[in-house]
């Protein structure tokens, strides 16, 4: 039986809505929620709750009614009101003036304002108050409604009064980096098919014939322009129009901005290329955009691309090469790390030739086999990896990869910890290639500095027996380092300079040095604060290490054992007997600096004041915290 609907049921549902709604903008769009998760779950349920009771009162446009059913037939075409059009693309700052000074004569103008912002690595959709289209052939679009209702960011009602009578929004779906490592590691416990990359999943996911498979996949909405709208007084440049979008409630890119003139377009660029790994999702370069809508009409198309638009493209982060040969590499603490060495390719600005791929478990994930046609990837400061092989590419008698059962270097046997994924070889100081990755670690910037002291000489200086532990450096001689390959007597004497100067460090750096294992340059530096000589932190058990904040039991095992062996011990006398020293001063705990306390910062890209060292350095003595990637948080 139907329950009969008092005006206070119809009430209830409409604030319901309302504030879900609210807090849904705040969430997905802002990014700035007002209630917890739990808040949100019980309005949702009481919402549930009254329309199971009422199914008359259901509307498409309810917050309950994202996620639809499995559609029966195909995917069906629709028109879009005008056309969505491609980008013309610019390599160089020199096209960007081009485009500029085109636009300058057609227009008659001085200075040309442009709206500039990412160009984002996912799909064009064109929202139509309510039809949402995948860009088809440019007029004609797949119909895609059901799915990118399931997108949260994207509201199925538009939140602000006057609301136009027709309102289409066009924009890009992509799928945030984040989500897409998730479903992907998902995937791989699954034993499901990878994702080549997030434009692909997120193509993958909005075309699926069952909103229920859409719905939980991470997409993500960000709009770049108006087409069609009436009822609502028109704006006269692009910034109005992103403007009221925004005011509409949908999502809008936080890097949007407006700037004066050509300059400032360039500038924005180099800006933007510097934050791009920091971003949450992925971007291929800049969309430069004449910002007054006249001016626009007045530049018109060549055939489907505006003339009043360029696309300033990065250099493509993932290319395609040949993978010729698998090397070992052994580090400084054994582990064996297998190394693809691959046809050079140009890929993330530089010309790459060895990727890694990380360990045994990798390879047979992937099913990397030499010879393979493979996709590599190179962004920002992230070491070059293989992301996927082309299976279509693979040869006949494409070799799969035997992992060595010995060290490559010094033939000792390697061992696998159960429950690691890395192997290591179990010769210790007795395999060169440990000896010499221990040296190279100890000299290098960010621990005690000597510079000269590289990958060359070091592998010298090891070879011919003159450095068999790094406290043999501060032994070596002027006419022993002259007597290397190409090393005259003056740079003998600047090495041996650079070698006395280290002698004047850090307790942090000194730690760190070492190449204790697990204890990178943070944890190295809090031992140094924590402790106030090197003697008491030699003495300290598991138990005392394991009470200081972020140092776990893993970690507290592998000092405590490290300080324990008495080759360590010796090597460190010899060390602090041949003079290497630092102030007690700097093992002084931080003063924080207000506003840095508590936060977490990353650093990339390049800087004009200091170098991102120097950058770090600083923000951890003002009390923030450095990490390498941006989260959520
Ligand atoms: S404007 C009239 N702006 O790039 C110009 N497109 O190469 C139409 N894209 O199909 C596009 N970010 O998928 C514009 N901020 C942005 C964009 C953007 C990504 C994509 C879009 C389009 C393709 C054109």
């Amino acid at each position: 039986m139907v329950q009969s609907i008092t005006s206070s049921v119809t009430k209830s549902i409409d604030r319901l809505r309302k504030e879900i709604n609210y807090h849904n903008h705040r969430y997905y769009v802002l990014d700035d929620p007002e209630v917890s998760d739990s808040e949100y779950d019980r309005l949702m349920l009481e919402l549930k709750a009254l329309e199971d009771k009422y199914p008359q009162l259901i509307v498409s446009e309810s917050p309950t009614q994202r996620v639809g059913a499995k559609l029966a037939d195909d995917v069906q075409k629709v028109k879009h009101s005008s056309p969505m059009l491609s980008l013309e693309n610019a390599f160089d700052a020199e096209d960007i003036v081009k485009f500029d000074k085109r636009n300058r004569e057609k227009l008659g103008l001085d200075k040309i304002s442009y709206a500039v912002e990412p160009k984002l690595d996912g799909l064009a959709v064109s929202l139509r108050y309510e039809k949402g289209a995948t860009r088809g052939d440019g007029n004609v679009g797949e119909d895609i409604t059901h799915n990118v209702r399931t997108i949260p960011s994207i509201p199925l009602k538009l939140i602000a009064e006057p609301i136009p009578e027709v309102f289409e929004v066009r924009g890009e779906v992509f799928m945030p980096k984040s989500g897409f490592e998730r479903l992907n590691r998902q995937a791989a416990q699954e034993g499901g098919k990878l994702f080549m990359n997030p434009r692909n999943a997120a193509a993958g996911s909005l075309r699926n014939d069952d909103p229920k498979v859409t719905a939980k996949r991470p997409l993500d909405f960000i709009a770049y322009g108006l087409g069609a709208a009436q009822g609502i007084k028109l704006p006269t440049t692009y910034g109005e129009s992103i403007a009221l979008i925004k005011r509409l409630g949908l999502p809008i890119s936080p890097e949007f901005k407006v700037v004066n003139d050509v300059d400032e377009c360039i500038s924005y660029f180099g800006k933007l290329a510097t934050k791009r790994e920091s971003l949450a999702y992925e971007i291929d370069g800049i969309v430069y955009k004449v910002n007054d809508l006249k001016s626009q009409e007045k530049l018109g198309y060549v055939s489907r691309a505006p003339r009043w638009a360029i696309a300033f493209k990065f250099p493509a982060q993932e290319e395609t090469t040949v993978l010729l040969a698998i090397e070992v590499q052994v580090g400084r603490t054994g582990a064996l790390t297998p190394v693809a060495k691959v046809e050079p390719v140009f890929v993330g600005g530089v010309t790459i030739s060895n990727v890694t791929l990380h360990n045994q478990d990798e390879i047979e994930r992937k099913d990397i086999r030499i010879g393979d046609t493979v996709v590599v990837r190179r962004a920002g400061d992230v070491i070059p990896q293989v992301v996927s092989v082309i299976k279509g590419k693979r040869k006949k008698g494409a070799l799969k990869f035997k992992f060595p059962q010995n060290c490559p270097e010094c033939g000792s046997e390697v061992i696998q910890t159960p429950g690691e994924a890395v192997v290591r070889c179990t010769g210790g100081s007795s395999c060169p290639a440990q000896r010499r990755e221990a040296l190279k670690h100890f000299s290098s910037r960010r621990a005690m500095n000597i510079e000269g002291l590289g990958e060359k000489i070091v592998t010298q200086l090891e070879s011919c027996g003159l450095v068999a532990d790094i406290a043999d450096i501060y032994q070596l001689t002027k006419e022993q380092i002259a007597s290397l390959e190409r090393m005259g007597a003056k740079s003998a004497e600047n090495l041996l300079n650079e070698i006395e100067k280290s002698k004047d460090t850090s307790f942090g750096k000194f730690l760190y040095a070492l190449g204790i294992r697990e204890v990178g340059e943070s944890t190295a530096q809090l031992l140094a604060e924590t402790f106030t000589s090197l003697e008491e932190l030699m003495e300290a058990d598991t138990e005392s290490l394991v009470a200081i904040n972020d140092i776990g039991p893993v970690m507290a095992e592998n000092i405590v054992s490290f300080f324990k062996q008495s080759r360590n011990k010796q090597i460190i006398k010899k060390l602090i007997l041949s003079g290497i020293r630092w102030e007690v001063s700097d093992t002084k705990p931080v003063t924080p600096l207000s506003g840095f306390a508590d936060k977490v910062f990353v650093v990339t890209g390049t800087l004009s004041d200091m170098t991102r060292d120097e950058a770090k350095d600083r923000i951890k003595q003002a009390g923030g915290k450095v990490t390498n990637s941006v989260s959520k948080k």
